[in-house]
């Protein structure tokens, strides 16, 4: 039976199908590519799975220069990357091997909630089992966080206010404090939520301030290394270990201060970290030196630029950055985001894929310096790489 023109039911069929396709005409299709590149890592991450099988010496990290996986202990400051994607991904979709997996990575990782020679517990331990705790609510993570957080704690020096970074290189520096550090302060203002004990929060914004006021040059890039005299806490040195010089813009770090000082505000809403924030993406996305794609070379200031490596992982962790920071701040939202798209877009060229195991991305630096890693797959640039889809997918825009 059709339905006559004149018809209730029909001008209501009509008007309804109007409201979709005005909907999807307001909306193009604005996850799709999201969605595809999601899909295509989800499928490869399950189909690498058996050849990463759970061992406390092989957690995956990075190719060697002859082109065979390099893996690390659960010390390794990247350990917690690979299970921090598998239970991103299994977050994303439902799937008992990703879990499993997840969950072995975990016993081996765990111990590492009580080193206290080291600052990158929020990586090892934030990272996985966060995301383990987001995706499964299992009260042992949040446990797990909880120790890491105190053991993190106890590398705070109150005369200098802030966390001390390395035990290596004594010879070198008394109490050095790396940009990288930021990250590390996520799961100290976790731990204050969770339990109310503020002095987790107190140790953190205290880091955050410091870092914020002797870190950073007038131009709002930053050095990667200071070194504090632990007694007085005065300034001893600023430096570089990672980068191209001591005055130089190393990506990496760059990177961690936009992503770092997003977090920060998010953490503390305090309107001089989201300043500082905007202040830093300033600094980057107008820089004379970033390339039209949007995928830094590893340090701003390298000296062969345009022949110089690119580093991925400072483009992945810049895109999850730039999406957090547009979702806080409307202000510049548009800008923002349309340089984190321009990032992911750009990394879906084969150019920058891999089909490694267990890798997505390709061409990133861990320390061109020190000759490690260079222009290589590196497991925290594919982290970061889920993070900013996953982000991209759930702000909905
Ligand atoms: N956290 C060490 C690095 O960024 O290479």
């Amino acid at each position: 039976m059709f339905l006559k023109f004149t018809s209730p039911v029909f001008y209501g069929l009509g008007t309804f199908f109007a409201l979709i396709l005005s909907f999807l005409w307001i909306h193009p299709v604005k996850s799709n590519w999201v969605e595809k590149e999601l899909n295509r890592i989800y499928d490869k991450a399950v189909r690498d799975l058996p050849n990463h099988a759970p061992d406390s010496l092989n957690f995956p990290r990075t190719l060697n220069v002859n082109g065979s996986l390099m893996n690390t202990h659960s010390g390794s400051w990247t350990s917690g990357f690979y299970p921090g994607i598998l239970w991103q991904l299994h977050d994303y979709k439902n799937n008992s091997k990703l879990k499993e997996a997840a969950e072995g990575w975990g016993k081996y990782l765990e111990k590492e909630k009580l080193d206290k020679k080291t600052h990158d517990l929020g990586f090892k331990i934030y990272c996985s089992f966060g995301n383990g705790y987001q995706a499964t609510k299992n009260e042992n993570y949040k446990a797990i966080i909880l120790q890491a957080a105190k053991t993190l704690s106890s590398r705070y020096n109150p005369k200098v206010g802030l966390i001390r970074s390395w035990d290596h290189h004594k010879d070198v520096w008394d109490f050095p404090v790396i940009i990288d550090n930021l990250m590390n302060l996520e799961m100290l203002f976790r731990a204050t939520t969770w339990t109310g004990d503020s002095s987790y929060y107190k140790i953190a914004y205290s880091h955050a301030f410091l870092t914020m006021k002797n870190h950073y040059r007038p131009d709002i890039s930053c050095f990667h290394v200071v070194d504090y005299n632990p007694n007085t806490g005065a300034i001893q040195k600023k430096v570089t270990h990672q980068g191209a010089s001591d005055a130089s813009a190393w990506a990496r770090g760059q990177a961690w201060g936009l992503y770092g000082y997003t977090m920060i505000y998010r953490e503390t809403k305090d309107p001089q970290f989201l300043n500082f924030a905007h202040k830093i993406a300033d600094y980057i996305f107008s820089h004379p030196n970033m390339p039209a794609d949007l995928i830094p070379y590893w340090d701003f200031n390298a000296p062969n630029i345009p022949n110089e490596e690119r580093d991925v992982s400072a483009a992945t962790i810049l895109a999850s950055g730039l999406l957090e920071l547009a979702e806080l701040d409307k202000s510049k939202a548009k800008k923002y985001r349309s340089y984190a798209d321009k990032i992911l877009e750009n990394l879906q060229n084969e150019k920058y894929r891999t089909n490694q195991s267990p890798f997505f991305l390709q061409h990133s630096v861990g320390g061109k310096p020190n000759k490690v890693e260079i222009d290589v797959p590196i497991i925290y640039a594919d982290y970061y790489y889920v993070e900013a889809l996953k982000r991209k997918l759930s702000y909905k825009r």
